[in-house]
């Protein structure tokens, strides 16, 4: 069964060394006492870094995930807002589903239970159901059901809240953002800033949408083409756990394209319905990258699979994942660090307490000095101040 990526969804985690600093050129010692070899060059994250689209980004690029969603509940305004207030070089804006008129909006899932109040709202009682959801059985409320105009009168709440109770704070105050408000804010805020900011979309559960007659990949093209944004520089990269996706994009527009890879034994959903006996760990091979070398600009692998974790939850040694990438031209960009105990290796945790922080950044030290070119981030001012520790030495 794949796992598109939807492991973290509607979960709340419980909690069950910090390394030496890094040094460019050396070795770091893990938490567990592993000397974890480094990648070689790392390059340094510098704002005037030149160049255009992809090269012109700080390196390791920090990607507020969800927008600030550590701190407000995720795909939000507010969260998308705090994300560009705390530094963050890219906002994931957003994890795009449709909606039953064909609109995209900002949410993780289709499903909508965890990220809303919907259950508050009588008038769509009726519409809470069970589907199978890329092989997986679904209750609860999904955007495909509902006009633009309906869901424009539910609000977002915090997904995980017994790890992050005072996000709570929030909860009710932004509504569900749709991909075209997130163009036009992109637009906006580069403007008052001068400086340009970057968004990440997600094309989600694609083939799972394509068969309900909602394509998403000539939807996001559309949109990408009618802001002017569907340039191999253009400050937008797109990014799907749907190999397939990816390609469809790539014959649509010339963003910088990334496929995102779950567990080494998942399969991408879409290869589990076209009969496509590969998993992840036939992807990662260097025959796997060089294909996807082919129609994308990077992967974004889970952060286990640039370094695994042991049978207790430590990181061991780093893959060759990193090197391999490189080789064929690719960047990674790892998802995702949290500063919670639970999301955190086992080593890196402070107590046991699931809304406690852990030693955050021991771990980003950790795996910046694999050679990432980046890494998806809940907290993007904890990952800008550790990459300011790793980029100082
Ligand atoms: O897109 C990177 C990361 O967001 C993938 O995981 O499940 O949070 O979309 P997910
Ligand atoms: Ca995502």
């Amino acid at each position: 069964m794949g796992t598109q990526g939807t492991q973290e969804s509607n979960q709340q985690a419980t909690a069950g060394g910090t390394g030496r600093r890094a040094l460019l050129g050396a070795a770091v010692l893990g938490a567990t006492g592993t000397v974890l070899g480094l990648s070689g060059t790392a390059r340094a994250a510098d704002s005037s870094r030149s160049g255009k689209g992809l090269g012109s980004l700080p390196v390791p690029t920090v990607i507020g995930h969800r927008g600030a969603s550590g701190y407000r509940p995720e795909h939000t305004f507010g969260s998308y807002q705090l994300a560009l207030d705390l530094g963050a070089d890219i906002v994931e804006a957003g994890d795009l589903v449709p909606t039953r008129d064909g609109h995209l909006v900002c949410r993780h899932e289709p499903e909508i239970g965890g990220t809303t109040d919907v259950a508050d709202h009588p008038e769509f009682a009726g519409r809470r159901t069970t589907k199978v959801l890329d092989g997986v059985s679904t209750t609860g409320w999904f955007t495909e059901d509902f006009t633009l105009a309906e869901l424009k009168t539910l609000r977002a709440v915090e997904r995980i809240p017994a790890n992050r109770p005072h996000n709570t704070l929030y909860d009710g105050r932004w509504e569900i953002p749709t991909f075209e408000e997130v163009l036009r804010w992109q637009d906006e805020q580069t403007r008052k800033r001068g400086k340009q900011v970057w968004i990440y979309p997600e094309t989600k559960h694609p083939t799972y949408f394509r068969k309900l007659g909602l394509g998403l990949e000539e939807r996001v093209a559309k949109l990408l083409h009618k802001y002017g944004k569907d340039k191999k520089n253009s400050p937008v990269i797109v990014q799907s756990f749907e190999p397939s996706s990816i390609q469809r994009l790539n014959k649509l527009v010339d963003n910088p394209l990334v496929v995102l890879l779950s567990g080494a034994t998942s399969r991408p959903w879409d290869f589990v319905e076209a009969g496509d006996p590969r998993t992840v760990a036939d992807l990662v091979t260097r025959a796997g990258l060089r294909e996807i070398a082919g129609y994308a600009q990077g992967i974004g692998p889970t952060l286990d699979l640039v370094i695994p974790k042991d049978a207790a939850g430590n990181l061991t040694t780093p893959t060759t994942l990193v090197k391999d990438a490189h080789a064929v031209g690719l960047v990674l960009h790892p998802y995702t660090m949290r500063n919670e105990n639970p999301f955190l290796p086992t080593n890196f945790r402070k107590g046991t307490d699931a809304d406690a922080y852990g030693d955050s950044f021991g771990a980003f030290r950790t795996y910046f000095a694999t050679g990432i070119d980046g890494v998806f981030t809940d907290n993007p001012d904890t990952g800008l101040l550790a990459r300011a520790d790793f980029v100082n030495g």
